[in-house]
């Protein structure tokens, strides 16, 4: 892949990639690891994560190290404990790929089904995060949060309602208004209030709202914060379904993660290398 012609990292630059088994998230970590970065793969089951790891080092570059933790981003204890290794491992990261996530099959709808999804992809990402910002090390660190274009801000259908969403300032702010959808679901009036009939499109409406939130608050600190959405991909989340392979949906996390500091950009959301009006 063409990318940066300044190479700013090494093989001591730590990137972590959250579910980074299979799918994008492992073509994700294959490519930074193919880059000479020391990678972090993450996945929920170790087993998974060890078949991935074997697959990953023969595409690393040499020096490049392929390390390996299990890691549940809803699970609270699993965070910490991930958390509590990198830091005695490493001793912190410069990239986070946020690429763990979760969506149902076919036409499951409901509250529960609303709260685990919530659940994942939204506040486990934001926990994750928050615990592993204060181990951002050097000049200019990244984070990629995988959204999607399923969760455009035209899929809610009330202004009122878009409106307090754009105008949350906290994720504390986002968080409560997944519960709202979350009880709209539980009493029927989801529709009403202007909130669309997709559990993973609003999960990701909301990664993307904390992406710019995110973005503003780092911006001192001089932290690259994006979105990207990377496309419909062949993999398990699709059913193998999808126009481009997961290397390919891949392929703009990894160029966010990689950009020069030169070309700081930040709170965007991308796809095809390109910013998206969302
Ligand atoms: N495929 C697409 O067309 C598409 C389009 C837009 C956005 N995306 C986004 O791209 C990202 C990667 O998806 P994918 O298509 O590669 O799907 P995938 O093949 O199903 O991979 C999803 C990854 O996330 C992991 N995961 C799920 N729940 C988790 C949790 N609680 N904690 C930690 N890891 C968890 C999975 O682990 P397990 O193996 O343990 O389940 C797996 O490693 C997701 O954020 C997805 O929403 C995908």
């Amino acid at each position: 892949m063409a990318l940066a012609t300044d190479k700013w990292w090494d093989a001591n630059t730590v990137a972590v990639v959250t579910g980074s088994n299979k799918g994008i998230g492992f073509e994700a970590a294959r490519m930074l690891a193919e880059q000479g970065l020391t990678v972090v793969v993450t996945s929920r089951d170790v087993e998974a994560g060890k078949t991935a790891v074997a697959k990953i080092k023969e595409a690393a570059a040499p020096g490049a190290r392929v390390l390996l933790h299990q890691l549940d981003i809803a699970n609270a204890a699993s965070v910490d404990a991930f958390v509590a290794w990198l830091k005695q491992e490493t001793g912190g990261l410069t990239v986070l790929v946020n690429n763990a996530g979760f969506a149902y099959k076919g036409n499951i709808f409901g509250a529960d089904e609303a709260q685990t999804t919530m659940a994942i992809n939204f506040a486990g990402t934001r926990n994750l995060t928050e615990k592993l910002v204060p181990l951002l090390q050097g000049p200019c660190p990244r984070i990629v949060n995988v959204s999607s274009r399923a969760g455009l801000r035209s899929i809610i259908k009330s202004k009122e309602l878009l409106g307090r969403l754009t105008a949350a300032t906290s994720p504390d702010q986002l968080a409560a208004m997944a519960d709202e959808f979350i009880a709209g679901i539980r009493d029927g009036t989801y529709g009403k209030q202007g909130w669309p009939g997709s559990m993973y499109g609003t999960s990701k409406l909301l990664v993307s709202l904390w992406t710019a939130q995110l973005a503003a608050q780092l911006k001192e600190r001089h932290v690259m914060v994006n979105a990207m959405c990377p496309g419909w991909c062949r993999t398990d989340m699709s059913s193998q379904s999808g126009n481009k392979s997961a290397a390919e949906g891949a392929d703009t996390a990894v160029w966010l993660a990689l950009r020069s500091p030169q070309d700081f950009v930040t709170g965007g959301f991308w796809g095809e290398r390109s910013n998206i009006s969302w």
